[in-house]
């Protein structure tokens, strides 16, 4: 196990930088003190920003190297894979098993990312392409550089995983990136950046802040020297920042209620399966986590039986013991809002199936029946364990149903039907369909993104890099002399 109450300075363009304020990160079970971070003031933010610009102009970060580097971590974090793990357990609240894939997951994407840093490269454009538009003999082709300082603000649910999926495409690209990570679970980033030091990255070129995000995170937002930010968290701040940063670029990956549908010529047992683990893994924090199924009437009884089965199958409890598949909540705050969202979706006529309790910041898995359009546990983003089941009777409506909602990140749908699964993706609202999976499938490699309120832009280490690099064109007029 790691130390408890460990302090972890900043990480400022390659320097650990100490300051005076702390801020304590909890173990999200038991309330015991984990670690302590150091917190930055505007003075550290133009540091590192500072550092990265220097970095940027002056080190020449070539993609050779670049791929040492993200290789070099791909090694690095797996040879430190328990750690990490325990310490996502501790500080996220999220089961050991889970947060061992979490690990093995960002190792993948430094490697993804290695592999993609020395493929960059422009293209060619055809010059004569119309016959009564003479533009003379011209080669014309693109050019890829890296579009400057990335800026990347991450959130709780995946302390490691999604800072790593906006930091190793930023250095794919040849790019400087300054790491803002939740608070509360800040100590998993900062560990990432001893191993980026380790890894031989040039200083400079990677800085990790923590801070909050009126403050930190504003100063950040209205700094011209950024480039590019990549955001995953909440709808409410990914407004906010797109509003704040102008014409810079930005990618966001908000929230969803996502949904699953269950047709009717399905798997059952498969589909029960899978739809339990995922509507209450990471106890639902996850933006794709199942919110609502979608089950065909004929099967409900038997999906019903089979769902609540595998949901009274789910070990409650301490994430660091094995066997645990829902862990507790980011806070008591937290288990404490849904609770009401809950009582009020009761009051407004829904049934609670199983759950619908909560210990301290543990709410129960809980499965409700008669939830509908105008209450908070379908419209909004429940990031919690809660899952609504609702019935359709032909696929026209079920898809009305899981469009009928300002989210669109990803959906499921199970079906035997080879026509239904390729045409169903052109019907649904979304970023991503899985076909015989639930919505909370996401394999790294895949472009990842919503739309509507869900957010723009994908990430997945080469749509990643693709967004932070610029495009420059280049047209040679081969009839001047050179
Ligand atoms: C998220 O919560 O958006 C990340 C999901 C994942 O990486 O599996």
């Amino acid at each position: 196990m790691l130390a408890q109450k460990t302090i972890k300075p900043l990480f400022i363009g390659g320097e650990w930088v100490e300051t005076s304020e702390l801020h304590p990160i909890y173990n999200k079970y038991t309330g015991e003190l984990f670690a302590q971070v150091s917190k930055a003031g505007e003075a550290e933010k133009n540091a590192a920003l500072e550092a990265a610009e220097r970095a940027f102009r002056q080190s020449d970060f070539a993609p050779a190297q670049r791929f040492q580097v993200l290789m070099k971590m791909y090694h690095l974090l797996l040879d430190h894979l328990e750690e990490f793990a325990e310490a996502i357990a501790a500080e996220g609240g999220k089961p050991i098993v889970d947060a061992r894939t979490e690990v093995n997951r960002s190792a993948l994407i430094f490697l993804l990312s290695a592999e993609e840093a020395i493929k960059i490269t422009g293209e060619m454009i055809p010059a004569q392409v119309a016959p009564n538009l003479n533009i003379g003999k011209r080669l014309i082709y693109t050019i890829k550089k890296p579009i400057g300082l990335v800026c990347a603000i991450t959130p709780f649910n995946f302390p490691l995983n999604l800072v790593v999926h906006k930091v190793a495409p930023a250095l794919a690209a040849g790019n400087p990136v300054i790491i803002k990570p939740a608070s509360d679970t800040a100590y998993s980033a900062l560990k990432l950046c001893e191993l980026l030091e380790k890894a031989g990255l040039p200083k400079g070129f990677a800085s990790c802040l923590v801070g909050s995000g009126s403050t930190l995170g504003d100063q950040l937002l209205t700094d011209q020297r950024i480039h590019k930010y990549t955001f995953t968290g909440s709808p409410e701040v990914g407004k906010h920042i797109h509003r704040t940063i102008g014409m810079r670029r930005v990618t966001l990956e908000l929230g969803s209620n996502s949904a699953t549908i269950v047709h009717q010529d399905a798997d059952v047992e498969t589909a029960a399966a899978k739809l339990a683990r995922m509507s209450f893994a990471h106890a639902g924090q996850i933006c794709i986590s199942v919110q609502r199924i979608y089950v065909h009437k004929e099967i409900e009884q038997t999906f019903m039986e089979a769902f609540l089965r595998y949901t009274a199958s789910l070990k409650v409890g301490d994430p660091l013991d094995p066997s645990t598949i829902v862990g507790p909540m980011i806070s008591e705050k937290e288990a404490i809002r849904i609770e009401g969202w809950v009582n009020e979706a009761v009051e407004q006529g829904a049934k609670i199936w199983t759950g619908g309790r909560r210990e301290n910041n543990v709410y129960y898995p809980t499965v409700l029946t008669g939830a509908t359009k105008g209450m908070k546990v379908v419209d909004e983003e429940v990031f919690a364990p809660v899952v609504s089941i609702a019935t359709y009777e032909t696929i026209e409506e079920a898809v009305r149903l899981v469009n009928d909602s300002k989210y669109g990140l990803q959906a499921g749908v199970f079906t035997q039907s080879v026509s239904l699964a390729h045409t169903i993706p052109y019907l649904l609202e979304v970023g991503g369909v899985m076909i015989n999976d639930t919505s909370s499938f996401r394999a790294d490699q895949m472009p990842y993104g919503g739309v509507k309120e869900s957010g723009m832009g994908k990430e997945g280490p080469a749509f990643a890099i693709e967004e932070m690099l610029e495009t420059v064109t280049v047209a040679v007029n081969l009839e001047e002399q050179l």
